[in-house]
């Protein structure tokens, strides 16, 4: 297995400041939930003994496939995290010693023409991260209600002029269906910046990924079974690249609320840092995608 093979299509976010905040016993059972490239898998391994475990899970079939990691130690499963209560079973596994969570997409994904996740470049409106469901960027856009639509831009994307983005969408979808990402973005003209248009469109991207892919209530439902399948003084770390993703996390670990889900008279878990980690410039220069990252660790009480 070779380092830079691992690190070539996708750069690991914080990389050292999660894993290394995450083991806390070197013979544990660990997860990675969000396997990706591989880089955390990669580097989780480094730091067990030999008889540590590694459970990855990624719900992208192309993830899986590109795997390069070899090691009697480690597993993987193509699957959605919130069903790691069954991977689990597979493994006759109860509890584990800590799980690592790199919330969102990977560059293999953002980069690729095809899934559709990338507002700058043509391609069919998809956004699926598990290519086995039936529900994509298509559907939502054409076939979501007026209020469906709104709660996605106003929840998902913070946008404060949801119901003019819903106006525009409407108008065009009356007239013509949606196809590509282009036809998405030529509905709008945003005045200003660059860098405001830019921010425009990621926000727009996002809130549809989101929706898509339901990626808010698999957070919320994931954290909850976290509580239940981790040691304690096992740990938790989460990444993540939007306030939403953050704030949930934030208050579970501080509160041990899930808004809409549970509300514990003692949070099952204690923030190890007080203050939220943030990539380093070094690291941003390096890998402006990752300008955007929070790191939360967490101990099981
Ligand atoms: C940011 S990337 C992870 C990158 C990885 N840490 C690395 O170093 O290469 C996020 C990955 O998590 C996967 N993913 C996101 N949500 C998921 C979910 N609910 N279940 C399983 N995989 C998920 C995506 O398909 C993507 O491959």
């Amino acid at each position: 297995m070779n380092y830079k093979d691992i690190f070539y299509h996708h750069k690991p976010v914080l990389l050292k400041e999660s894993v290394e905040n995450l083991i806390v016993d070197k013979n544990g059972i660990y997860i990675d939930a969000t396997f990706g490239g591989g880089g955390h898998s990669y580097e989780i391994l480094k730091k067990l003994n030999k008889n540590g475990t590694l459970i990855a899970v990624d719900q992208d079939k192309e993830s899986i496939k590109r795997n390069l990691i070899k090691d009697k130690r480690f597993h993987l499963f193509h699957n959605n995290f919130v069903y790691i209560r069954d991977i689990l079973n597979k493994k006759n596994i109860e509890k584990v010693s800590g799980i690592l969570v790199d919330l969102g997409i990977s560059s293999l994904q953002m980069d690729n023409p095809k899934r559709g996740f990338s507002n700058q470049l043509n391609c069919p409106l998809d956004m699926r991260m598990n290519q086995e469901s039936s529900y994509s960027a298509k559907n939502v856009i054409n076939e979501c209600s007026k209020k469906q639509l709104f709660h996605i831009f106003r929840e998902y994307g913070e946008f404060k002029n949801s119901k003019k983005i819903v106006e525009k969408i409407l108008k065009r979808r009356f007239q013509e269906k949606f196809f590509n990402t282009f036809d998405l973005n030529n509905v709008f003209f945003i005045r200003g910046s660059f860098r405001k248009k830019k921010r425009f469109f990621s926000r727009l991207f996002q809130s549809i990924r989101i929706e898509v892919n339901d990626e808010i209530n698999i957070l919320k439902d994931f954290l909850l079974e976290s509580s239940k399948i981790i040691l304690p003084g096992g740990r938790i770390a989460i990444i993540s690249y939007h306030s939403i993703e953050d704030r949930i996390t934030k208050s579970f670990f501080k509160k041990g609320i899930i808004i809409n889900k549970i509300n514990f008279k003692t949070p099952p878990f204690k923030m190890i840092h007080k203050k939220v980690i943030k990539p380093r410039f070094k690291e941003i220069i390096k890998n402006p995608r990752s300008r955007s990252a929070r790191l939360r660790i967490a101990e099981k009480s």
